[in-house]
């Protein structure tokens, strides 16, 4: 799909349809209002008659009747000012592509909206990549529900914007390439697989890649790891890939940022099995290893001055005649010796081996991406992804990247009282908790192992996923959540973290 800018009255643009963004409450203004005066007022008759409120997600088609050169306009809903922040305004445009896809256009003109300034350009745009997405069907002989639109004209932005259309629908396709990974079956999507599709993406830059297999992790130590894997037959992987893009630039000081992502290809629990209903999710255990690997491939493919690495620690987790079991003892990467208390809680195990990984490979920054908690969905719900930091100057830039990418995080605390949660009576530490404040603790196990460097921890099990049919402005099913904040974490740390943040609307 292509995206332009165009600067000629939007009412001239010859499109299948013209969507008109509306916030609820307001009334239309500049260039719609004068739309709506070439229309004879219906746009504003529809509005004042409440028959369309602008409710986000609101999507309404008018035939224009030959009033003016586009042959249909969409009324689309943005909700309440107030309420709008960049997840809301990607969302809107996510369902407005999506609808539309429906209806079969191919040429479309999207208008800004008077209530907001022409800094969302990056959100509406990434917003309509994200409503192209259609999960890859396995289905024989279904004609496919949407259709795919060719171009879509951006009307109200200025010009000269290109690099900023085409940064921002990489973005958008990224946070797709990651969804698709998300949703790939587990028989397809093994530890192996992962790897060649990681091998792939470093061929694409040339970037450095390894590749841990068992023996290789065997002599590392990586035995969380390995823990985890012994009850598949797929043997595990620990995947790092390296972009080496900061060429003695000094506002970056020398920062080595490393992306780690949780790839559990498959989680049935392990020996602590999964009851069956919903286990088929578990495929989309490696949503943070997805993350990560998508956010990589932007970054190299954009050669952001940074130096920057992905690590993925990718397993099954099965149970069999050789699984761990609850009870036993391992010694992690670092030293650490972790009584496994529960096999399904599998995924801080991974997770500190590559966070000690990372160490190893020089990372001096940390953010690590899991499905990680099923309590982060109790937390905060699918809205947003949970977090934990070590670290209030790294968590800040964070934050940051997040509030610009539209991909959004909420910090929990780290409180000492909590440490008593990850005490074992025979080991350095326990994998599983009594049950209070699960996702804290999950998070504060991996804290242990990021050697007292800054470091966050994004649970993603809610977000990553929308299974809450209700909640419509987070995107249904897979929805790629962490990829462009990565994306974006890299690009501020690049900038040194510091430069001033864009004027947006407000929480955007
Ligand atoms: N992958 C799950 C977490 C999860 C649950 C992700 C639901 C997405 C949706 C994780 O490995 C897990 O099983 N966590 C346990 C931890 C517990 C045993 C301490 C959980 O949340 O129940
Ligand atoms: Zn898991
Ligand atoms: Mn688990």
């Amino acid at each position: 799909m292509k995206i332009s800018l165009v600067s000629v009255p939007a009412a001239e643009l010859n499109v299948d349809a013209l969507a008109v963004p509306v916030v609820t409450g307001q009334k239309l203004a500049g260039a719609a209002l004068e739309l709506d005066r070439a229309m004879g007022g219906v746009l504003s008759e529809m509005i004042v008659n409440a028959e369309f409120r602008g409710r986000i997600h609101e999507v309404l088609p008018m035939p224009a009747q030959g009033k003016i050169a586009p042959r249909r306009v969409i009324l689309f809903g943005l909700g309440a000012h107030h309420d709008l922040d960049g997840q809301r305004l990607r969302s809107a445009h996510h369902e407005l592509v999506r609808a539309s896809r429906t209806w079969g256009y191919k040429r479309m003109a999207v208008m800004r909206s008077d209530a907001l300034g022409e800094d969302t350009l990056k959100a509406v745009v990434e917003g309509c990549v994200l409503g192209t997405f259609e999960r890859r069907s396995r289905q024989t002989g279904q004609a496919p529900e949407r259709r795919e639109i060719d171009e879509i004209v951006l009307a109200g932005f200025g010009g000269s914007r290109e690099a900023e259309v085409l940064a921002a629908q990489e973005n958008g396709e990224a946070t797709n390439r990651a969804r698709e990974w998300q949703n790939a079956p587990a028989n397809e999507l093994t530890p192996d697989a992962f790897a060649q599709e990681a091998n792939r993406i470093a061929q694409r830059h040339n970037l450095e890649i390894e590749i841990l297999g068992p023996g290789e992790l065997k002599s590392g130590g990586y035995n969380l790891l390995l823990g985890v894997g012994t009850g598949s037959a797929k043997p595990p992987r620990m995947i790092r890939l390296r972009h080496h893009g900061n060429h003695g630039l000094a506002q970056a000081n020398g920062a080595v940022l490393a992306l780690i992502g949780k790839g559990i290809t498959f989680d049935s629990g392990g020996i602590s099995l999964k009851q069956p209903e919903n286990m088929s999710r578990m495929k989309g255990d490696m949503s943070g290893a997805a993350a990560v690997l998508s956010a990589i491939d932007v970054i190299a493919s954009r050669n952001v001055p940074l130096d920057v690495m992905a690590v993925i620690a990718t397993a099954e987790n099965m149970p069999g005649p050789s699984a761990q079991r609850p009870g036993d003892v391992l010694v992690s990467a670092d030293g650490k010796t972790v009584e496994i208390v529960n096999t399904d809680a599998e995924g801080r195990l991974v997770l500190a081996d590559a966070l000690t990984h990372a160490l190893r490979n020089g990372a001096t920054h940390m953010i690590d991406l899991a499905t990680l908690t099923g309590a982060a969905t109790v937390a905060i719900g699918h809205a947003a992804s949970a977090a934990i930091s070590n670290d209030d100057e790294f968590w800040a830039v964070v934050e940051r990247a997040s509030r610009e990418a539209g991909d959004r995080v909420w910090r929990l605390p780290i409180y000492a009282d909590y440490r008593i949660l990850l005490r074992s009576q025979i080991a350095d530490l326990r994998n599983s908790e009594y049950g209070e404040a699960g996702t804290i603790m999950g998070g504060m196990f991996i804290a242990e192992f990021a050697g007292g460097k800054p470091w966050a921890h994004i649970d993603i099990a809610a977000s990553a996923w929308n299974t809450n049919l209700e909640l419509t402005t987070v995107l249904h099913g897979p929805s790629g959540a962490g990829t462009r904040l990565c994306i974006e974490l890299a690009e501020l740390m690049a900038r040194g973290g510091t430069d001033s943040w864009p004027p947006t609307p407000r929480n955007a």
